[in-house]
Parts: C-alpha cells; structure tokens; sequence
C-alpha cells in the first residue's frame, strides 16, 4: 500500500478478526484511526485479539462482539446489537470464511460451508443497510477467494445433498455465490452512496488451511507456502477497499491485487445472479423485490 490513509471518525466491521488477514485488516483500520468492531465466533480468542490489536496499534476504539456467522439466529442478534449500538456504519468487511472438511449442517440445518461463507455474510449485510445507508458514503468489501473459479455450481444442490461432498468444490462455490450476491447487491444499491465490492486476498499463510488438511491440500500447500503471503500482505486488498479514496464510487467489482480483476463467467451473468439473490434471499428469511 502507498502513503497511510486516515480512517479518523470512521465506525468499521470486521467479522472473522480474531486471526489471519480479519485480525490484520482489524488491526490496519485500528491504526488509520478508525472505530473497529471486530466480530468473532470464540469470545476467548476474540479478547486475545482484541488486546493484541491495542497494543499494537495504540488505539482504544475496538468493541468485540460475538457471533457465529453459520448460524442466522446469531447473526440477527449480531445485528440487532449493533443497530443499538451504532447510529451509522462506514465500512462493513465480510472476512469471515471456512473451508470445512467434511459436510456438516449448520444450526439451521443448512451445509455449514455455505451457510458461514455466504449465507451469513449476505444476512448480516442486508440487516445492516440502514445503518450503511446512514453513514454514505459507505463501503460493503466481501472477502471472497480465486477458489470461485474452480467452483462446480449445481444450482439444484447448493448444499451438497446429492452430489458427493468435497470441501473445495463447497468452499469455491460458496465464494462464486458471495461475487454473484455482491454485484446483483451493488447492483441494487447503486444511488445510494453504498458500495459493495468483493476481493481475492492473495493466497495467504493463515489457519484457513486447516490443522489437518486432505493429502491433495497438504500436496498443494507443502508446494505453495514458500509463495504465500503473510496476513498482513493478505490484508492488503481489504484495507485497499476500505480506505482508498480511487475506489470510494466504484461498486460491483471483484478486485484482485488491489486492481479491478474479471470475476468467473458463472458469477457474472444475470440469469445465474438473480437464481441466486432469489435463493440466498429465501434461505436467510428475507423479502426483498
Ligand atoms: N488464506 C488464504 O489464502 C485465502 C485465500 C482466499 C480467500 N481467503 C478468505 O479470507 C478470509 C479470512 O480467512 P483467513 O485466511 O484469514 O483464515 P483464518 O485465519 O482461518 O481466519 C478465518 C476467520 O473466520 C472466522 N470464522 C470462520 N467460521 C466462522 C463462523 N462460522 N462464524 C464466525 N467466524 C468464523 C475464524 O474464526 P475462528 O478462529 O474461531 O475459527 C477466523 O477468525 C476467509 O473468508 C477466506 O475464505 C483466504
């Protein structure tokens, strides 16, 4: 990143940043003088972070709330805490992300992979544009990941019932639902002072890799971590998005290396866009025209 940019006055959200690029991205806002709330599943692990974060960038504007982004339960009280305690919202980073081994539901019964990757993401987001809308400009960056490339997308089985289960073709899809949701959203929201932009960070040395990935991971990851980037490189593109002043009107973009990048083909065409805003829209309980 180029010259320091001030974030002062600015009330950002970090899901996902008690570790990895979320703790990082918390960390680089906390130090550009914004308010950060950082949101994580383990309350143990979030003070840890959150003490970390004070102590390295100085600052005591950091809230920590809790939540489980694959259960909507969670994220409704989630969102129902910061509607209380916030009178406006600038930035809104969806960080929080898995890729989950073995197929597993989630609280609500739904795949555990879509259901943290994109199903939470999208409701907290949707259960907190007013409070975006009252702080325009505003910013919605979803973490997303290149992994969308390589997804195999079976609209008749989003979750995996009927096709057999592997993690990465959950996580790519989950990631290619995430850049769909977020250009038909920007999409939505054009005129109203709200972005919503997505991002590949890079491939990160971070947990998301898992203690005990599957041997084609191990293979891949024993090859690729010597290219890796740190989580505070990782960050880099979250933080590009956040504060940039070049990127305070562009929405609807995917951005790789801090530079607008092509999304996969599946992710951008409008027929598939609106199956999935339908979708996502009814998993999570929500109408929207
Ligand atoms: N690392 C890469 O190479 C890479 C590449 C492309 C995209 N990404 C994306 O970058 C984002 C950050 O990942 P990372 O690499 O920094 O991995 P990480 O270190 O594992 O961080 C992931 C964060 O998400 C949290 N999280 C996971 N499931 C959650 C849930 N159900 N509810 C609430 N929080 C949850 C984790 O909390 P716990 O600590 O409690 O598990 C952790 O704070 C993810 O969206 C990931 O998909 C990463």
């Amino acid at each position: 990143m180029s010259e320091p940019r001030s974030m002062s006055g600015k009330t950002c959200i970090v899901t996902g940043a008690n570790s990895g690029i979320g703790k990082e991205t918390a960390l680089g806002l906390a130090r550009m003088g914004a308010r950060v709330v950082l949101v994580c599943r383990n309350a143990e692990k979030g003070k840890a972070a959150l003490e970390d974060i004070r102590r390295e960038s100085g600052s005591s504007a950091l809230d920590l709330l809790i939540a489980d982004m694959s259960s909507q339960a969670s994220v409704r009280a989630l969102a129902e805490q910061i509607l209380k305690k916030y009178s406006r919202l600038d930035v809104l980073i969806n960080n929080a992300g898995a890729a989950v081994r073995a197929r597993t539901l989630s609280a609500d019964g739904i795949e555990t992979t879509v259901a943290a990757n994109h199903l939470g993401a999208a409701l907290l987001t949707i259960l907190l544009l007013d409070l975006l809308k009252a702080g325009t400009p505003s910013r919605i960056i979803n973490v997303s990941s290149e992994a969308q490339r390589r997804a195999r997308l079976d609209m008749s089985d989003l979750q995996f019932e009927r096709r057999k289960y592997n993690s990465f073709y959950a996580y790519g899809q989950s990631k290619l639902l995430m850049n769909a949701f977020t250009f038909e959203l920007a999409r939505r929201l054009e005129g109203t002072g709200v972005t919503a932009n997505c991002l590949h960070p890079g491939v990160v040395a971070t947990n998301i890799w898992g203690a005990d990935p599957p041997l084609i991971f191990k293979l891949i990851i024993a090859l690729v971590k010597p290219f890796m980037l740190n989580s505070k490189e990782g960050a880099e593109v979250s933080l590009y998005l956040a504060s940039s002043p070049d990127v305070a009107q562009v929405s609807g973009k995917y951005f790789v290396k801090s530079k607008p990048a092509e999304s996969s083909p599946l992710s951008q065409d409008p027929q598939i866009a609106a199956e999935i805003w339908q979708w996502t829209t009814k998993m999570i309980g929500i109408q929207m025209a």
